[in-house]
């Protein structure tokens, strides 16, 4: 394959999306993916994966392959625009960290009540569990601001595949978010045993869902905007983030002009 040809560099991508699908040989297609995968633009990338979508690929199996693409992806995360702290990309990464926080504390109490013999949670935990489902269902703000000030621009490029993957995820993860604290909140009325069910029900979808929607967006979503977007428009999505608004938990530094 002749190096950093876009249109070669795609079909080969589609082809080794659609070999993982079909779980051929999966070893030799790893390989080829690792060895593509290193050195593909992120836009291409997505292009790739937005036609297998119009191919009639749900956008569940590409979200399939998308984990996989992710486990290959591992340990080679990228670094965001650093030397400034108040590009949009970069005050969506710093949220991303705080959230990644939460995600933490909510497994560590999910796992707690299941650990526990009769299902019980010390003040101190119903506290802090209540304040996770808080800090989840405020970070909102930052969902809004991916989805009217960022993904429009990625769309009207014609980058219309990833974004759709992940207004589906800020869907699904809104209702189990707020799902996680109207239990928060009736907790202390239903017994034991419904609780720690529903609890790590909503624990087991949000955690690893959230976490990987972040890691999508990291290494995928925001690197194809950076290439795609240019400096003007940031000015004016940074605009449009600062009249949405941000979270309670936004580091103050990301913010400040
Ligand atoms: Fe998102
Ligand atoms: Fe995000």
């Amino acid at each position: 394959m002749q190096a950093h040809d876009p249109t070669l560099e795609k079909n080969e991508l589609k082809q080794i999306l659609r070999d993982l699908k079909s779980q051929s040989d999966v070893e030799t297609v790893r390989i080829r993916a690792e060895k593509l995968l290193k050195t593909v633009d992120p836009k291409v990338l997505s292009l790739a994966e937005q036609e297998l979508l119009k191919e009639g690929f749900s956008q569940d199996e590409l979200r399939s392959l998308c984990d996989i693409h992710l486990q290959l992806l591992s340990g080679k995360i990228q670094e965001g625009p650093a030397s400034d702290l108040s590009h949009p990309v970069a005050i969506l990464q710093e949220e991303h960290k705080v959230i990644q926080t939460y995600l933490a504390k909510l497994e560590e109490i999910a796992q707690k009540v299941k650990m526990s013999k009769n299902s019980t949670l010390s003040q101190d935990d119903v506290a802090e569990l209540r304040n996770v489902s808080q800090m989840l269902v405020e970070a909102e703000s930052h969902h809004k601001r991916e989805e009217d000030a960022l993904f429009p621009r990625l769309e009207q490029q014609g980058i219309t595949g990833p974004p759709s993957i992940m207004r589906l995820e800020h869907d699904e993860l809104r209702k189990r978010k707020k799902a996680l604290k109207e239990l928060t909140e009736t907790a202390g009325k239903l017994n034991q045993a419904d609780f720690t069910k529903q609890l790590t029900e909503l624990e087991s979808f949000i955690v690893p869902t959230l976490r990987s929607h972040i890691f999508k967006e990291d290494n995928i979503l925001y690197p194809t905007a950076l290439q795609a977007i240019s400096e003007n428009e940031w000015s004016t999505i940074k605009r449009e983030f600062d009249e949405i608004g941000y979270c309670p938990f936004t580091p103050q530094h990301v913010t400040a002009r």
